[in-house]
């Protein structure tokens, strides 16, 4: 009898908990330094350019919009029909009405083309001096940066130093991809035989999610990315380490046993590991150890999903080229724990 009474306030509690739960996550979010993807939220040079052309095209496009809501508004109630009112005079030709309807598109079509026209010019930048140079190369279903300035190849995750001018060659190994993180502006597709340009400096430090905008394939929607945006110093770490050669496991440890799985495997034809293949179908695995993740940004870098990638990746990611039912590849879990620790260790 006891309980029943108690039910009411029980639903209460549960819907306070229910509101203030996700109110909680969102307010935790909030202290990431993981921006959304999302181009409303302008992090660099070129996406403040986009950002501001936004705000006046919309200035006008609320302006006209009122203006014509105030006209249809005046015409409603100053001619609508009164009971005994004579039939109104058809108009035939006008000449002021129609000057007025030929230059006010006209006006508006201007208000619309020239802040766009600068827009474009203003963001077909040529590289400035002290730019820091990034080659970009697109593939089904993963991007490649080099940094041939610097000697660095890596991929899925991009580095580059905050407040500096940056210039990427796009560039594409198949089809015909779309290089885009929107808070940095604009996106540029990747097209084969063909190298394609953009320019931007990123403003603030953060992690910035992008991903493929052309559609390329089966896993298009599994073609991400990440742009790593440091500090000066933590920059020229991270590309210290890039350059510096790739661990070398003892061969006696489970990383060792990995690597020796990596070199008399099939991993040989497709990855480079400096020192020890130079495969160039799949990404440079020579630091893979220090990316947050792998397979085209799509799983975070841990022992548990680099498990599942490894015994079966074609179950992980649609169309993959790394499919062990094609390649008639089978590894044991002994062989998949070790070449995960020798992954693991690659730093
Ligand atoms: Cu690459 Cu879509």
């Amino acid at each position: 009898m006891a309980s029943h009474d108690h039910r009411p306030q029980l639903r209460r509690w549960a819907a306070l908990l229910l509101a203030i739960v996700p109110l909680g996550l969102a307010i935790a979010g909030c202290t990431l330094h993981e921006f959304p993807q999302s181009s409303l939220h302008p992090q660099a040079d070129y996406a403040w350019r986009i950002q501001h052309l936004l705000e006046q095209l919309t200035f006008w496009v609320v302006v006209i919009f009122a203006l014509v809501q105030i006209a249809i508004l005046y015409v409603v109630i100053r001619f609508r029909a009164k009971p005994g009112a004579p039939t109104p005079t058809p108009v035939h030709g006008h000449t002021g009405l129609e000057i007025a309807w030929t230059i006010a598109p006209a006006i508006i079509l201007a208000l619309v083309a020239v802040p766009t026209v600068i827009t474009i010019f203003a963001t077909q930048t040529t590289p400035v001096k002290g730019a820091l140079h990034v080659r970009v190369v697109g593939h089904q279903w993963w991007w490649e940066f080099q940094y041939p300035d610097l000697g660095i190849t890596t991929a899925d995750e991009m580095h580059v130093p905050v407040k500096q001018p940056v210039y990427v060659d796009i560039e594409s190994a198949d089809v015909i991809h779309s290089f885009w993180f929107p808070s940095m502006g604009g996106k540029r597709d990747a097209i084969p035989s063909r190298v394609n340009h953009l320019a931007f400096v990123a403003d603030s430090l953060g992690e910035f999610p992008g991903q493929c905008a052309e559609l390329c394939g089966l896993s298009h929607a599994n073609m991400r990315m990440r742009l790593m945006v440091e500090t000066p110093e933590a920059f020229q770490t991270w590309v210290a380490s890039q350059k510096s050669p790739p661990a070398t496991p003892d061969s006696t440890s489970l990383a060792g046993q990995g690597k020796q799985v990596f070199e008399t495997g099939v991993c040989i034809t497709c990855h480079t590991i400096e020192g020890v293949s130079a495969g160039v179908i799949g990404p440079n695995l020579t630091h893979f150890g220090s990316r947050t993740t792998f397979a085209g940004s799509i799983f975070a870098n841990n022992r548990e999903n680099l498990g599942r990638w490894l015994t079966a990746p074609q179950d992980q990611k649609p169309g993959v080229v790394m499919n062990w039912k094609t390649l008639s590849v089978s590894l044991s879990p002994d062989q998949v724990n070790a070449l995960i620790a020798y992954l693991q260790s690659l730093k």
